[in-house]
């Protein structure tokens, strides 16, 4: 098959709110390639509901917004990072405005706010209740017409490419294979820098709210590449996706619950006044660990959603896309209550990175899901990812337009080596291994953990990668069998990271250890892979 060889200033690894807000702001004069496994809109990005949160009301201010996400947080945000996030919120709203984004507006001039869990004011800027499909769709049009930014669709990055492989003296990031989907031949790309905006991990979960591209492939990367990555016990489960078997976990915005919509028992009976004073507004893992315990103590498949006291017309009007999907599945918002239940939703950890996205290997940044920021803590809040995403791709542009420069292009990198591996003759074992990781995932390791049950996970992980590694070494890659390999990587460091707290804080919830550490400052779970050398470390046995 023959193999292109490329090389750009920039490769940023997907398409969604992270890498494409970061091609529209790098210097008009680098040249960039913006890469993504399937459409270009293809994303989580693309299906987010509710909105972005900024403090834009009068009544509203940034430190309220800080404290609001510290809360949340349950004790494991950087402050440093939300006040960074926050004050830069506002020019982030402008900036979409700029590029075209059209969010609701009220009497056809103030921006609309609504209101989500953990939120103590009106702060989420929306549009309708596709925010992310107005959002992707603008960016995805702007960069269509910018002359410096080549876009591939439908490729799948493998790996990072990185000194430390090639014998060179100090580490960094020099490049990725890539993968065409459309002919399975392998490019080698050359970068100065190369960026991970290759979103969550949430696919490891058998229901899930994500899109299948959430295989969480640039944490993977990272981590084989020698990034340390940290706080991937805190999945985060969204509480209400629509109960359907055909539905595939549709979610149900926090927005309803923020205008008003009841959680209920099969019987009527409203319960989340008993798990926490701001009851459907607490929250996002209360709320959620919630309906699970009482789904579990009176036997339910499922609790409901109500909405039904609110006007036909402000239903219609303020959520249309959930109105009209929940038709198309027998269900009518506006008279009666709806069936839901929790879904994996968000990687509130990822590779480790510092304010401008920076990541431990020198030429390699990571933003938007695949990062972990500080940000989010032990819980994200809600509508503040979008937020995340668009605040690091304007910090990660300053950062690569400055330092740019003094960067050079290694063009003679290894080609992809295929000599020693044949097609498979057994691709059952990758579609078996998927959904085996899935289940295992959702029962062992997924809202109420036990020290048991991640026992038994990892026990199964490590079986999985072993027969994963022997067939990646035999047989030719497919994208199936890449996203296998990165989301057992991802899952591993999740149960890793699980077994690490013993503790219940924010997302990550074990009847072993029921309460927050007391006797000390909780601190972030830190993975460091073997090869982790920190920057600017000599590599003994190069060739200089
Ligand atoms: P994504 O938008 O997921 O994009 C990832 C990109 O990487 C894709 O282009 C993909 O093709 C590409 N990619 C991945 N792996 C590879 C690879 N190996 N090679 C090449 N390309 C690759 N957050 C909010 O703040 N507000 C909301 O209202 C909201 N609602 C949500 C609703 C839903 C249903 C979901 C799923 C999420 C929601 N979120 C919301 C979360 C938020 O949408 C995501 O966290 C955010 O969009 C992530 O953006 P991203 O750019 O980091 O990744
Ligand atoms: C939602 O609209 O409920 C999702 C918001 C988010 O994940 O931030």
């Amino acid at each position: 098959m023959s193999r292109k060889r490329e090389q750009f200033d920039v490769l940023i690894l997907g398409s969604g709110a992270a890498g494409l807000g970061l091609a529209l702001q790098l210097s008009p004069l680098l040249s960039i390639c913006v890469i993504s496994k399937g459409t270009l809109e293809e994303s989580s990005t693309y299906y987010a509901q509710g909105g972005i949160s900024a403090a834009l009301d009068q009544a509203d201010t940034a430190e309220s917004h800080v404290q609001d996400t510290m809360r949340t947080g349950s004790g494991l945000c950087h402050e440093d990072t939300v006040r960074h996030a926050i004050a830069e919120g506002p020019a982030a709203i402008q900036w979409l405005i700029e590029q075209g984004v059209e969010f609701t507006r009220e009497n056809g001039h103030e921006l609309h706010l609504t209101r989500e869990g953990g939120h103590s004011h009106r702060r989420i800027v929306h549009s309708a209740d596709t925010t992310g499909r107005s959002v992707e769709e603008a960016l995805v049009s702007r960069t269509q017409r910018a002359t410096n930014i080549t876009l591939m669709p439908h490729h799948i990055a493998i790996d990072l490419i990185t000194a430390a492989k090639t014998g060179r003296k100090y580490n960094r990031c020099l490049g990725a294979y890539i993968l065409d989907i459309h002919d399975n031949s392998v490019n080698t790309i050359a970068a100065k820098t190369v960026v991970l905006a290759t979103g969550g991990a949430s696919k490891a979960y058998c229901y899930t709210s994500n899109p299948d591209g959430s295989t969480g492939d640039g944490i993977a990367m990272a981590w084989r590449a020698g990034c340390r990555v940290a706080n991937m016990e805190f999945i985060q489960f969204h509480p209400t996706c629509l109960y359907h078997p055909q539905a595939k976990s549709f979610l149900i915005t926090e927005a309803l619950r923020g205008e008003g919509a009841l959680l209920k028992l099969p019987s009527g009976e409203c319960f989340m006044h008993r798990f926490d004073e701001r009851a459907e507004l607490a929250p996002r893992d209360i709320v959620a660990r919630a309906i699970d315990h009482e789904m579990k103590r009176i036997g339910a498949e499922c609790l409901y959603l109500d909405i039904s006291h609110k006007s036909t017309d402000f239903i219609e009007a303020r959520f249309p896309n959930i109105y009209t999907k929940c038709r198309l599945f027998g269900f009518d918002l506006t008279k009666e209550p709806i069936p839901i239940v929790p879904a994996a939703h968000y990687t509130c950890g990822g590779v480790m990175t510092g304010l401008h996205g920076e990541t431990d290997l020198p030429g390699l940044y990571a933003i938007g899901e695949a990062a972990c920021t500080g940000l989010h803590g032990a819980n994200r809040m809600a509508s503040n990812s979008l937020l995340e995403c668009l605040v690091f791709a304007r910090a990660a542009s300053r950062h690569i337009n400055a330092k740019i420069h003094d960067m050079e292009i290694i063009t003679k990198l290894p080609t992809w080596d295929e000599s020693r591996v044949t097609d498979s003759d057994e691709e059952v074992v990758v579609s078996h291994n998927w959904d085996e990781l899935r289940h295992f995932m959702w029962d062992y390791v997924g809202i109420v953990r036990t020290d048991k049950r991640l026992q038994r996970a990892r026990r199964r992980v490590e079986l999985l990668l072993l027969e994963i590694d022997e067939y990646y070494s035999n047989f030719r890659i497919t994208s199936d069998l890449l996203e296998l390999r990165n989301l057992s990587t991802c899952a591993e460091l999740i149960i890793r990271c699980a077994q690490h707290r013993k503790e219940s804080r924010g997302l990550h919830y074990t009847l072993d250890y029921p309460e927050p550490y007391k006797e000390r400052e909780p601190v972030d779970t830190v993975l460091v892979p073997r090869n982790f050398a920190p920057a600017g470390t000599y590599l003994p046995g190069s060739d200089g």
